[in-house]
């Protein structure tokens, strides 16, 4: 993929989750193994959104004191591996922080009270004050969480693209506020005779052609020459292709959302599985719980009798089996659904041992971590380290940018 301002340098994957609760199947289909896969694909950043999970349980700060670990220990047990991506804790990374303060200087009262989920979520959390400031602020804090990082890609549910959006808009308007440093023609000069003489020139034509003809294939040969060059610095990597653009200097790079694909696992009742609906399993439930929750599952309402044959597409039980079964077994239930072959409670059965055998390492593994917390605070402590590392950096460029003093 190559979009503008995200070329490979910052195709780094940041992804924050809320400490409210333990993790469940939604999470796990829905977000954990995309998270896996991305891990060997990218330079991740998976962190604990502690702040953010503060904006709605101010009033109750022990729900987030009691899950913050044990959401280390549900990624890790789940295949998250700590070699291949840094894991943090929000609050424990202060710069994001500060670049939200800044970012707040610019942006506009009314971008963030036309972000939908601002008045959705107080609507739907009626039991809580949310007309606070922090709560406000909750789309503009997450994309804090973002630029800190440069971020190329964000994995989200799709309830979250709104926030992207704003992300993306405060990074194009803080180019274009502070992008446009002085000397900046002169600077992007020079930086394009380092890549050498051949490569500035096609550069120079990429340049034209994108500029006066719009050919955007002319803009992705010219980045795609900056990116090839290993000895450019940082900073002239993003003249360049602010340069190419017609724009200033590219500080803060426009993210982009990946929305994934099973952001709605169903749930016990049928709807999204979601802890607000209490319609959950939990990653680390226990099988007898797990094979309770099945049996009491809502059917068919037509499968009154044994006898009477069902239609998979009316049972949330079948909704589950698409995720979990095998063809043959798929195949099974919708033969012996449609035909009354088989019983409700001998399709449940099959549900819940497939979902228990999935769990079972995943338990094991989590018990493994439970038993070992000083190895979990230790890889988030180093997690946090490296992304203070990344985040001190990106910090130092927007103070400058903004007038600041800089170390
Ligand atoms: N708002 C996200 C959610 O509720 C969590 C989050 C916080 C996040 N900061 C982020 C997600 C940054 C992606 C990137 O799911
Ligand atoms: Fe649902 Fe299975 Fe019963 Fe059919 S047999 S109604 S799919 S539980």
């Amino acid at each position: 993929m190559n979009v503008t301002g995200a070329t490979t340098e910052h195709q780094r994957v940041v992804s924050g989750m809320r400490p409210t609760g333990p993790l469940h199947l939604g999470h796990l289909h829905g977000v954990i193994k995309n998270w896996i896969k991305l891990q060997f694909e990218y330079e991740c950043f998976f962190f604990v959104a502690d702040w953010h999970a503060l904006t709605t349980h101010y009033e109750e700060p022990h729900v987030i004191a009691e899950n913050i670990w044990d959401t280390f220990i549900d990624w890790l047990a789940c295949g998250i591996n700590p070699g291949s991506c840094k894991l943090f804790i929000q609050s424990r990374v202060p710069e994001h922080a500060e670049l939200h303060l800044l970012l707040s200087m610019f942006t506009p009262l009314g971008w963030l009270e036309r972000v939908p989920t601002y008045k959705d979520q107080q609507e739907k959390l009626r039991e809580k004050d949310l007309a606070t400031y922090g709560f406000l602020g909750y789309p503009l804090l997450q994309s804090a969480d973002v630029l800190i990082y440069k971020g190329g890609f964000v994995p989200v549910g799709e309830d979250q693209i709104s926030h992207l959006e704003l992300a993306r808009e405060v990074a194009r308007r803080f180019n274009h506020l502070y992008g446009k440093e002085p000397g900046f023609e002169e600077k992007a000069h020079a930086a394009a005779t380092k890549m050498g003489k051949k490569n500035a020139k096609i550069y120079f034509e990429c340049l034209k052609q994108y500029q006066e003809n719009g050919l955007v294939e002319a803009l992705e040969r010219g980045q795609a020459v900056v990116s090839s060059q290993g000895n450019l610095s940082l900073g002239d990597r993003e003249r360049l292709y602010g340069y190419l653009e017609g724009s200033g200097k590219i500080i803060l790079p426009e993210p982009h959302a990946l929305v994934t694909q099973y952001s709605k696992l169903t749930g016990l009742d049928g709807q999204k599985m979601s802890k607000s609906y209490g319609n959950t399993i939990a990653i680390r439930e226990n099988p007898e719980v797990i094979e309770k929750k099945i049996r009491v599952m809502p059917t068919d309402p037509a499968r009154v009798r044994r006898m009477d044959p069902g239609d998979p597409e009316k049972c949330p039980v079948w909704y589950l089996h698409k995720v979990y079964s095998t063809p043959e077994v798929k195949d099974w239930v919708v033969q012996g659904c449609t035909t009354a072959g088989i019983g409700c409670l001998d399709c449940k059965k099959a549900l819940s041992d497939a979902i228990i055998a999935e769990l079972k390492p995943i338990q094991e593994r989590a018990l493994e971590y439970t038993n070992n917390i000083r190895l979990v605070k230790e890889i988030v402590r180093e997690g946090c380290e490296a992304a203070r590392d990344v985040a001190e950096e990106t910090l130092e460029e927007v103070r400058e940018a903004m007038g600041l003093a800089t170390s």
